[in-house]
């Protein structure tokens, strides 16, 4: 038996319309799921991805909402539902959320509270909308279910100049705790996994600059931006049924940036 196998499991990843998204989204769709929903502010991303997932084997639906909309989030849960239910929720959009120029860079302790709202929005309640629309259908459906959430080692290490992003993503690291303990007895497994700096049409732009890029990576062990398929095997491992007895744990994918103990 494979145990990396995901049995036609349905499948519901946000933000997935590029980047660390993205790479999941296949990799699962390689690994046997079944539907996999393909959520995305952005349309045009979300159909185009959706259309790489049936490419790749399973059913690519373009889910269209804004994850910081709560209303939006039942929507396509309900609409999930419909279509077969999900089983595997990957919380994965993040960063500066759908319009990143809401966010301004600079010391904490000289910008308005008001600066602090879209990393927050996207990064810590978009993972709790998320997760609040689908566990009552989860539960329902019956073991195996699974969350995912992608954190940033900002969350665990802190980022100087990232506070409020810092912030959200330890706090959506904590609430993966709570919940994976709230929902253990329903079979349900619940874990987040911890990325550093990684090549996406977000950080591209950063990556391209080699001096920019050797100071950066100075502090990982191994020196170089990590790929969206660097991250995916870990988010299918945490899918699949090989980590039936893994939960509540958060999983550094990182070069060694922060090490773990
Ligand atoms: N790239 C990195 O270096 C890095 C480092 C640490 C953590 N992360 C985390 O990894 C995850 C993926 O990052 P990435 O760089 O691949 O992302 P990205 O910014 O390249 O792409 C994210 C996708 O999410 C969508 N999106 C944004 N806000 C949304 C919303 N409110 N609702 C629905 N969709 C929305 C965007 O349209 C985009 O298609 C994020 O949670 C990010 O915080 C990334």
């Amino acid at each position: 038996m494979d145990t990396f196998d995901l049995n036609g499991a349905n499948a519901l990843i946000t933000g997935a319309g590029q980047g660390v998204g993205r790479a999941i989204a296949l990799t699962l769709a390689r690994h046997n799921a079944g539907t996999v929903l393909i959520n995305d502010v952005n349309t045009e991303r979300a159909e185009a991805v959706a259309s790489e997932v049936t490419e790749a084997g399973a059913t690519g639906v373009a889910a269209v909402a804004d994850v910081t909309d709560y209303e939006q989030v039942e929507r396509m849960v309900e609409l999930a539902a419909e279509a077969g239910g999900i089983d595997i929720l990957v919380n994965n959009a993040g960063n500066r959320g759908a319009d990143p120029g809401r966010v301004q860079n600079g010391n904490f302790w000289e910008l308005p509270p008001s600066n602090w709202d879209a990393s927050l929005e996207v990064n810590l309640y978009g993972p709790m909308y998320c997760t609040r629309a689908v566990l009552p259908q989860m539960i329902e459906r019956g073991a195996p279910g699974r969350l995912i959430t992608i954190i940033s080692d900002a969350g665990r290490v802190g980022e100087p100049a990232l506070a409020a992003y810092s912030a959200a993503k330890g706090g959506a690291a904590s609430f993966t705790r709570a919940i994976a303990k709230a929902v253990g007895r329903y079979g349900i497994t619940a874990n987040n996994v911890a990325i550093s700096a990684t090549r996406t049409p977000a950080t591209a732009a950063r990556m391209e600059d080699p001096e920019m890029v050797k100071r950066a990576f100075r502090n990982y062990i191994v020196r170089r931006p990590g790929e969206p398929d660097d991250i995916a095997p870990v988010v299918l491992l945490l899918a699949s049924p090989a980590s039936s007895w893994i939960t509540g744990q958060t999983y550094p994918v990182n070069g060694g940036y922060a090490l773990n103990f």
